[in-house]
Order: C-alpha cells, then structure tokens, then sequence
C-alpha cells in the first residue's frame, strides 16, 4: 500500500513535470497573419478569400484571419485597429476606397507590421509589397478591343468601379487613352456602379431609356458587365456590345458569361491570393521580396472562352 502510494506519487510529479514544466518555446510558433478584405459578398472576393483559405491551410507556421468590411470605408479603418490590437504580425489588406484606408495602413507599418497591399492601392509608399494585376494595362486592352469590335466608330456607356478604389481609376485612365487614338468612339455615358451587378442593371435600364443608339458597354467589372447585359435584354434591346473585367472561372464566373454570349470580352483579373500568402510567409522568414508584383491578364473572347472554362 506505501509504495503504491509512493510510486502513484512519482507517477502524479512526472506527469506535473511534464505538463507544466513543457517549454512552450519549444512548440514551433505561429504568425498571425490577417487580412482586411474590403467586401466578401462580391464573386470575385469570395473566390480570393476561399484561394487564401486554401493556401493558408498548407502551411501550419501561420494562422489566417479575415476581416469583411463590408464596402465600408469606416468599418475598414476600425477591421485594421483591431488587427493592430490583436498584435497580427503581418497585414494583408485589400483596400474599399484608396484615401479614407491609408493612414490606418501607415499605422500598421510604422508599427514595425509588414503589410502587403492585394488588388488595390493606397496612397502611400509604407507598404511592404503590392501584389496586382496592371488595370491601367487592363483599360488599355479593353479599349483597344473595343476599338477593334466597333471598327472604330461607335457610342459607348461606361460603368466604374466605385470611384474612389485605384482599379475603377486605373481601369477608367487606360481605356480613355486607348480609345482617345481614334475620332469617332464618343462616350455618351459614364456612371459609378460600386463594382455591384445590381447597381450595373440599374444604371443599364436608365441609360437605355436616355439613348436610343449604343453600341458598347465598358463596365469595371464583370458582375456590372453582365447585369448591363440583362437589363439590355429585358428591354428587348439586342445588338449592343458587353465588355467587363475579372474572367472568373465557374459557372457564374465571367468566362462562361462569354461563351454563353452575354459579355462580348473580359479580362482575367487574377486574385493573387495564394500569392499573398507564400509572400506573407517569405517575409515573415526575413526572405527578400519584391515591392511590386505585377499579375498577368488575357484577353478572353469567343475564340478561347470555353478552353478557359
Ligand atoms: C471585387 C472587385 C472585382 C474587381 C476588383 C477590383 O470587389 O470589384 O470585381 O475586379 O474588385 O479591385
């Protein structure tokens, strides 16, 4: 019975030893990356969230969080104070609207957080890298292309992205410039559609009660190219060009809307997320890493649409 006792004694101090006398030192520790998305509901975004999901899953040293701001500038600024608070050791952040996030993002960085800037800018040079797609080279193509598709001559609607984020700008100066090398492709129309699908066909059934003649619609985006092409639809209006931007893969994806013919064009706008996280990784190793990493687009129409599907 004693050296029952006793030996039940030793078994109780070994395990205390082990248990509370484990280094946690030596357990490999994990970087807390988060990411401030500017808004989850759009198409676009779910897929960039679900491909940094998936890529953060494969590397055990770092633990993700997603932040949605819903497309709002101010719930942005407080997602990134809270990140801060939470002591992230690195920061991801795909900015709403381009002034009202910078100096949060300035904030970060001064306090010694890398922070990679995804998709859209901000007005600053405290960052760590940028990772994106060139939109002014983007707005280029697409106005070459319509160039092209209107044999240099026609009207033209354009739907932004909202104003305030450095693609719908981007995408907006490119395409000006493009089109500006010929005389007869005139604007008749330019609206901000907030990169929404609904606000797209809104803006679309207005435009088709003021113009009798279009010949071409420019939308940032896909979802507000193809809720164009439906109000056209619905008002019975056949004969206009869609042109948009991102060539989503899927069914709902950009890509299949120009196989199925509803969107003349797109251009693939790749979300770099997966990126965003091997990048994270290197620069959490103290590896180098470049300041600007520049995706590459293609040019989507009839001829190579359902090879990309
Ligand atoms: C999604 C989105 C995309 C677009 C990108 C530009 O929020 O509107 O459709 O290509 O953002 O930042």
């Amino acid at each position: 019975m004693t050296c029952n006792l006793k030996s039940r004694h030793l078994i109780f101090a070994l395990l205390a030893i082990l248990f509370f006398g484990c280094d946690k030192s030596d357990q490999p520790h994990k970087f807390l990356v988060g990411f401030s998305q500017c808004n989850s509901a759009e198409p676009w975004r779910e897929a960039m969230n679900k491909e940094m999901t998936q890529e953060a899953g494969k590397h055990s040293e770092i633990e993700l969080i997603i932040l949605d701001a819903q497309q709002d500038n101010s719930k942005q600024v407080s997602d990134i104070e809270n990140l801060i608070t939470r002591e992230i050791d690195l920061l991801i952040v795909s900015p709403n609207e381009a002034r009202p996030i910078t100096a949060v993002v300035e904030k970060a960085f001064d306090r010694g957080i890398p922070v990679i800037v995804l998709d859209r800018k901000v007005y600053t040079e405290k960052y760590t890298s940028f990772i994106g797609a060139d939109n002014r080279l983007i707005g280029e193509a697409a106005g070459k292309y319509t160039i092209e598709l209107l044999g240099g001559k026609g009207k033209v609607v354009e739907i932004w992205g909202l104003r305030g984020s450095t693609p719908a700008i981007e995408r907006h100066e490119g395409f000006r410039k493009a089109i500006s090398e010929v005389e007869d492709i005139e604007v008749i129309y330019e609206q901000d559609g907030a990169w929404l699908r609904r606000r797209g066909r809104e803006i679309m059934e207005n435009v088709l009660q003021r113009f009798s003649d279009i010949d071409l619609v420019y939308a940032h985006n896909d979802p507000m190219a193809i809720g164009a092409y439906l109000a056209a639809q619905n008002a019975q209006r056949p004969g206009i060009r869609f042109i948009g931007i991102d060539g989503l893969k899927g069914t709902e994806g950009g890509i299949k809307a120009v196989a199925t013919g509803m969107l003349d064009a797109t251009f693939v706008y790749p979300t770099g997320a997966a990126l965003a996280i091997t990048t994270a990784i290197k620069i959490l190793k103290n590896e180098k890493v470049d300041r600007n990493i520049t995706l590459q687009t293609q040019l989507i129409n009839k001829s190579n649409a359902d090879e990309n599907l």
